[in-house]
C-alpha cells in the first residue's frame, strides 16, 4: 500500500452508496432479460435493447466507476475531491436519472426521458466539476493519472452526445443520423470512459493487491495511446461529416466505421496480455477469487477482439449483441465484480478496524469476505455470460431468459457479499 494517501480517503458512505447501487442495476438487467427474453436481444436500437444497454453501462458499470473515482483520486493521486459530500446528491440524481432513462426509453414514455435528461445532466455536471478540479490540480503524471483524466474527459463528451440523442426519445428531434451518432457515442462510452478507467486502475491495483510485476512504462503508454486514439477517432469522423468537406467525406466515414480499431488492439490484446504476464510473474503466488476474476476477464481478450471484428463486418445483429455482452457483462463486468469483492473489504477494514489495531483484537481483511462466497459469484457470473451468449447465438428465448435469471442471481450474490462486509463493525 506504499505511496497511497490513505488519510485523504473520502467517507465510506460516499463510496459504498455507489458500490451497492451498481449491482442493483445489474439485478434489474437480469430481471429485464428474464421477463422479456430474446425481445431485448434481437434488434439493435429497439427500446428494450437500449434500456438493457444502459442498465448495464450507466447503471452497473457507471455507478461502480463513479464510486471508484471518488475513492481513488484522493488516495492514489493524493488530491482530495472538493465538496465530496455533494456525492450523495450526485448519487441520488444519477440513480433516479438512470432509472427514468431506462424506463422512458424501454416503455416509450417520453416524459420519463425528459426527466432523465435533467436529472442525468445535473448529476454528471455535479460529478464532473469536483472530480475534474481534483484531476487538474493533481501533480501526478503517472499513466494511471493520465488514464483517469482521459476517462473523465470522455464521460463529458459521451454524456453530451447521449443526452443530445435522448431528446429523440423525449418527444423532440434526434440530432442527426442515428447510427453515426451511436458509433461515436459507443466508442467514447466503451473505450474512452469504461476501458480507459479500467485499464488505468488495473495499473495501480494489480501490482498492489497481488504483488504482480509492474507493466513496462512504455507499453503502458502505448496501450493508453491506442485506446485514446480508438475512443476519439469515430467522433472525429462524425464531426468531420457534420462540418461538411465533401472531398474528405470518405475518410471521415472510414474513421467513423473503423476508427475504433486501435482501441480494440490496445484494450483487448495488448492490455490483457501484459496483465496476464504480470500476474504470472507475481511475487505472491496465492490465487484468490478476486485474482481469478482478473484472469478470466483478461483471458477473454482475444475473443473480444474477434467479436469486435465480427460486429463491425457482419450484418447479422447477433454479432453486435454477442460483442456487447462480452464487453459489458464479460470483460468490464467481471473486473468490476471482482474488484468490488476486494476493495469493499479493504475499505471497511481500513475505516472501521485499522484504527483499533493494537487496542483490541481485529479481524484480518481477508476474513471479512470468505473466498468461497466470492468464488460463487465468479462461477455464477461466468455461467450467466455463457448462457446469454448461447441464447443470442442460437436465437433461443429460453436460454436468454435462463441467462437473465443467472445475471440476477449473480447480482444477488454480489449484493449479499457486499452487505455482509458493510455490516461488519468492531465489537466495541
Ligand atoms: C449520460 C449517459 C448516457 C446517455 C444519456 C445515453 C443515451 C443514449 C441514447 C439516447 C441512445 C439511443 C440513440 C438512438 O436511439 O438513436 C444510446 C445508445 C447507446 N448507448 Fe448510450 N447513453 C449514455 C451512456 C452510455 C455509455 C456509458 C455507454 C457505453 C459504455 C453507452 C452505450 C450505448 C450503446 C451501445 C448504444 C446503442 C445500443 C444499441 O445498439 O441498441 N451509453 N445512448
Amino acid at each position: 500500500m506504499g505511496g497511497l494517501s490513505l488519510s485523504q480517503a473520502p467517507p465510506l458512505t460516499v463510496v459504498a452508496s455507489f458500490f451497492v447501487t451498481g449491482p442493483l442495476f445489474a439485478l434489474a438487467a437480469g430481471a429485464l432479460l428474464l421477463l422479456t427474453g430474446l425481445d431485448a436481444l434481437s434488434q439493435p436500437f429497439a427500446p428494450l435493447t437500449l434500456g438493457l444497454t444502459h442498465l448495464l453501462t450507466l447503471g452497473f458499470l457507471g455507478s461502480v466507476m463513479m464510486g471508484a473515482l471518488y475513492q481513488m483520486i484522493p488516495v492514489v493521486l493524493g488530491e482530495p475531491v472538493p465538496w465530496v459530500r455533494s456525492a450523495h446528491l450526485v448519487h441520488a440524481a444519477f440513480s433516479v436519472g438512470v432509472a427514468c432513462l431506462v424506463y422512458g426509453i424501454a416503455a416509450t414514455a417520453p416524459a420519463f426521458v425528459f426527466g432523465a435528461i435533467g436529472l442525468l445532466g445535473a448529476a454528471i455536471l455535479l460529478f464532473l466539476l469536483p472530480i475534474g478540479l481534483a484531476l487538474t490540480r493533481s501533480k501526478a503524471r503517472t499513466q494511471t493519472a493520465r488514464g483517469m483524466r482521459f476517462a473523465v474527459f470522455s464521460l463529458l463528451l459521451l454524456a453530451t452526445l447521449g443526452l443530445w440523442m435522448a431528446h429523440g426519445h423525449a418527444g423532440m428531434a434526434f440530432p442527426g443520423e442515428r447510427l453515426r451518432f451511436v458509433d461515436a457515442h459507443l466508442s467514447l462510452g466503451f473505450f474512452g470512459w469504461v476501458a480507459s478507467l479500467l485499464i488505468a486502475i488495473s495499473w495501480q491495483v494489480v501490482p498492489m493487491f497481488y504483488l504482480a510485476e509492474e507493466q513496462p512504462e512504455r507499453l503502458r503508454r502505448l496501450t493508453r495511446g491506442l485506446v485514446m486514439l480508438g475512443a476519439l477517432a469515430p467522433s472525429v469522423g462524425l464531426l468531420g461529416l457534420r462540418l461538411g468537406g465533401e472531398s474528405l467525406a470518405p475518410m471521415f466515414e472510414l474513421l467513423l466505421r473503423y476508427g475504433a480499431a486501435p482501441a480494440v488492439v490496445g484494450a483487448f490484446l495488448l492490455h490483457p496480455w501484459l496483465t496476464l504476464r504480470s500476474i504470472q510473474r507475481r511475487k505472491r503466488k496465492r490465487r484468490d477469487a478476486s485474482l481469478r476474476f482478473w484472469q478470466v476477464a483478461m483471458a477473454l481478450g482475444p475473443v473480444l477482439a474477434l467479436a469486435a471484428v465480427a460486429a463491425s463486418t457482419l450484418t447479422d445483429p447477433r454479432a453486435r449483441f454477442a460483442y456487447g455482452l462480452l464487453t459489458l457483462w464479460g470483460w468490464a463486468g467481471l473486473v468490476m465484480h471482482g474488484m468490488l469483492g476486494r476493495i469493499v473489504p479493504f475499505l471497511v477494514w481500513f475505516h472501521r478496524f485499522s484504527p483499533l489495531a493494537g487496542i483490541e483484537k481485529i479481524p484480518s481483511m481477508k476474513s471479512l469476505l470468505p473466498d468461497a462466497r466470492a468464488e460463487l459469484g465468479l462461477r455464477l457470473h461466468v455461467a450467466s455470460l455463457v448462457t446469454l451468449l448461447a441464447g443470442v447465438l442460437l436465437s433461443s428465448d429460453l436460454l436468454v431468459r435462463a441467462g437473465g435469471a443467472l445475471v440476477a442471481l449473480t447480482a444477488i450474490v454480489l449484493l449479499r457479499n457486499l452487505m455482509l462486509v458493510l455490516g461488519r463493525t468492531p465489537a466495541t
